[in-house]
Formats: structure tokens, sequence, C-alpha cells
């Protein structure tokens, strides 16, 4: 794909993500080579920097650039800053924005960026419409001279009504292709790997369905608490702030049919189709057995006292808000039906891991009697971080006499394959937003079936008197999880291989 001559607007610039996340990314587009010859970045907020206090802040004085530069890429951080900008702007004053259009007017003719922009929000969700407003009445949406594309961050709503809303208030000012809703899991290479796992060979697709998968089970932990950002996750919660973005996404890959070709459209129409075959819970009886929510409670790890969620700075010592959510569900379709799918997902764990296990069905007739197999299926573990890579579990015999079988492993490690870093998430979205390539981003139709499913477990959460479990911080969460995994032992241990 050609990445064509662009400028880069970035709104909330003096923000943690751009700082953190989004310089960074770009810097390593910069020293890999993928930056189009004219290519120019203006960070818009309300901090009053000039060009070089940008430049400064985000870059040569920044701790989250310092392990990317080293001795031969310190040419390249000076040219870097070279195509960086900086314009004061406070977003929800509609006065600033003829302004930014003449600073983006003047550096688009001085550079030659072709009318080419990119605007990514990286702001509170409630600036958003107010952004695309703004910039749709200065014509800056407009695709007369050059493309114009709107980047946003997750969340992408708060429930499905906000979430409709919300898509409905940016399509009026830009349209749907010109949207894209970033969710970083879709950069990370392993999630991306799960398509091609399924789809470039023909070992596995004969298997994946309801004939011979038993279960799926996926975990995704964080060891860390919520840090600094109590006061947003206070309001969200592990559902809302990893469930229904990051791991539904990676739901709709395991579960999706084949599309015809690898195209942004047959891709997410049939991630489409995937999540609007979720089974909907939506009686008491059916959300109360299949879900679970807990709170971290304070705890001593290697001797420190670690907070408890209550405790967090900006976090309401009452608050009911899960930091563990655990659920059991099923796809209403042919390939799935009856398949339970386990998903949990929390902070303070004991480590950090997300992985997919497909949990294969033992075979029907056993004529190895005693031979240490029972309730020993084969597995496919897809790790997506850390240790990238897939394990296949399956039996072997033990030498010797008799037929005792052993478990073992098929281990493939991404590290294996590559030499470099794995490009980091942000960085190979941005290319694709760069080039236009909307495949690994979701579309309005994705985010709102999504929410069709996660709407009624949150209501029940929000009404009832459902449980909220406590879990010392670095444990694997409640007890009380390991009871929606009805009859087959635990929750694996991801520690464990
Ligand atoms: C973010 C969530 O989207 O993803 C955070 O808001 C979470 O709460 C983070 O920590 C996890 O991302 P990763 O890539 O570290 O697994």
């Amino acid at each position: 794909n050609k990445t064509e001559n662009q400028m880069l607007i970035i709104f909330g610039a003096s923000g943690d993500l751009t700082a953190r996340k989004l310089i960074p990314a770009i810097f390593d587009l910069a020293k890999g080579g993928h930056l189009p010859e004219n290519f120019v970045v203006l960070g818009a907020s309300r901090s009053d920097w000039t060009d070089d206090e940008f430049r400064k802040n985000v870059v040569t004085e920044s701790k989250h650039l310092a392990n990317h530069v080293d001795g031969p890429t310190k040419k390249v951080m000076q040219d870097f800053c070279d195509r960086l900008f900086y314009h004061e702007l406070s977003s929800d004053q509609d006065s600033d924005y003829s302004p930014l259009k003449k600073r983006i007017d003047a550096l688009d003719n001085e550079y030659g960026t072709g009318g080419n922009f990119i605007f990514y929000l990286s702001t509170p969700p409630s600036a958003y419409e107010p952004i695309a407003k703004s910039l749709y009445e200065q014509g800056l949406h407009a695709e007369t001279n050059g493309w114009r594309r709107l980047i946003v961050e997750k969340p992408f709503g708060y429930s499905l009504k906000t979430a409709k809303a919300l898509n409905q208030a940016l399509q009026q000012y830009f349209k749907e292709p010109q949207i894209f809703r970033i969710d970083h899991y879709l950069g990370k290479e392993t999630v991306q790997n799960l398509l091609v796992t399924r789809f470039a060979n023909s070992i596995f697709e004969p298997l994946w369905n309801r004939n011979y998968i038993h279960h799926v089970e996926i975990t995704n932990a964080e060891s860390g608490g919520v840090e600094k950002r109590g006061g947003y996750y206070d309001k969200s919660g592990a559902l809302r702030d990893m469930f229904q973005s990051h791991l539904l996404q990676i739901v709709a890959f395991i579960i999706m049919e084949p599309p015809l070709n690898a195209n942004a459209e047959e891709i997410r129409n049939e991630k489409l189709k995937a999540l609007k075959s979720l089974r909907i819970m939506n009686d008491e009886e059916t959300l109360h057995k299949n879900t679970i929510r807990a709170q971290y409670i304070s705890s001593i790890i290697d001797g420190k006292k670690v907070k408890g969620y209550r405790e967090e700075e900006n976090v309401d010592p009452n608050s009911t808000t899960e930091t563990f959510a655990a659920l059991k569900f099923f796809v209403d379709n042919w390939r799935w039906a009856d398949v339970p799918f386990y998903v949990r997902t929390a902070k303070r764990m004991p480590t950090k891991v997300t992985e997919v296990v497909i949990h294969f069905k033992t075979p029907h007739h056993q004529i190895f009697k005693d031979s240490g197999l029972q309730n020993k299926d084969n597995k496919l573990i897809i790790r997506i971080q850390p240790d990238e890579g897939i394990l296949i579990k399956f039996g072997v015999k033990v030498p010797g006499q008799g037929f005792k079988v052993e478990r073992a492993n098929l281990d493939f490690y991404y590290s294996s394959l590559v030499e470099n870093n794995i490009m980091e998430a942000y960085e190979r979205l941005l290319l694709d937003a760069m080039q236009g390539d909307a495949t690994l981003y979701a579309r309005a139709d994705e985010v709102e079936a999504a929410w069709e499913f996660v709407d009624p477990i949150l209501n029940y959460w929000a009404t009832s008197d459902a449980k909220v479990y406590g879990y010392s911080a670095g444990v694997w969460g409640p007890k009380n999880a390991d009871d929606l995994i009805d009859g087959l032992g635990m929750w694996r241990n991801p520690s464990k291989n």
C-alpha cells in the first residue's frame, strides 16, 4: 500500500496518550522509513506551548521516547522534530477553529502535504462531537482536494444508547468510511494471527466447530491496578473498559465465518454477523448464573501493601465498579450451537497475560483405558501476550509397557520468526489509517452489536443486588468464578505451560 503525503493533526496533543503512545509510534514509523516524503504532525490542545516546547515535551525530553532512540537514530530524531508543530486551541471554542484552519492550510502549502489530513482525537469522548462539528463548519471534512480521515479512541459510548448517539453525531459531519475507530488490540500481531491460523491452514478449520470443540476459554489479566486512572475507571469498569471492545473483537475473530477475501468490508461484515449471533442474556436468572463481578481488595505483594480498589485515588469508597468480570455465554448459530464460551478480564492478577484456549472434545471412544488421559483434552492455546505464540497440547505414549499417555507440547514462539521487535499496535494501526486501510478498525455497526450484548449485563449489575465479590490483589480472582466453569474443573492457570 502507498502512504501518500499527509498531515496528522492530533487533538489532545499535550495529553498522556500522545506522549506515551502516539509520538513513539510515529517516531518508529519514521525510523522504519514508513512515513511519506512530505509529512507533518500538528499537535493541538489547550496548553500554551510553542512548536519547540511541543518538540521538547513529546520528543527530545520525553521519557517515553528514551528507549526508542539510540546513536544512529539521533539524526532521525532531529528530522522528526522538524516535522512537528503545535497550535494552541480550546477544542470546545468554535472561534478557535478558523485560526486552526489557517494554520493547517499554511503548513499544507509550505510542506506539500497534498490536502490529505488525518484528525486524531486523543481527547475525552465528550469532545468528539464538538470537534467533528467545528471541523465540519470549517469545511475540513470535505474531500474536495485531498482526503480527510477522523480517528477516535475508545470508549465509543458508555452504553448502547450513547454509542448509537455518538455514531449518529459523528456521521452527521464525517462519512462512515472516513471514521476510524481505533481498538489497539486489533493492532496486535497475535490478534491478527487468529485470522491467519484459521483461514490460511487446512488443519484447524475443519475442527473449528461444535463437533470438535468442547468449550472456549479466554483470559485477559493485568497485574497492574487502575493506576492514575481511577476517575475514568470508576465510571467504566472491566466490562466496558476491556470486554465490550478488545475482548469482543477477539471473540469475533474466533467465531466468525470465513470472509470472501481479506478486504476491510468483507472482514467487518463477517465480524458483524458473528457479534450479532452472541446470545443476549436478558433474564435475571441467566444473568445471575452466567456473570460474575468482583473487586480487588488490599493485599501484601512482595512485602509491599497494595491498595484495594476502593482505596485508589479518585475511586468512590463505596464503589461497586468491577475490576474483575467473568462471563459464560453461547453463540447462537450453526457452527457454535451449545458450545460454552468462558471469558474473564481483570486487573491485579498474578501476572499480565492474554490467551485464548480452544478445548477440544475428548475422543468419543476411549481405547486406552487407565491411560491417565481422562479429562485431559487436546488444547490449542493462542498466546496473545506476552510470549506471543501458539501451543498445541496433545497426547503421546509414555515409553515402556502398556499405553500410558502423557501430554506433550508443540510450541511456537513468534520471537523465533522476527529479528526485531514486533511492530507495536499503535504503530501498525496508524500506518493503516495513513494508507486508508480500515480492516483493523471497528465499524459503527460492529460497535453497536457489541453493546447490544454488553448492555443487559451492565444494567443487571447496576440495578440488581448482584454480589460484588472481593479478591486479594495478586490472585486469580474470586473463588466463585470457578462456579461458572460448571463441571469443567477450573479456569486454566496461564502461568503454567
Ligand atoms: C486499555 C484499557 O484499552 O487497554 C486499560 O483502557 C488496559 O485499562 C489496557 O490496561 C490494556 O492494554 P494492553 O495492550 O496492555 O493489554
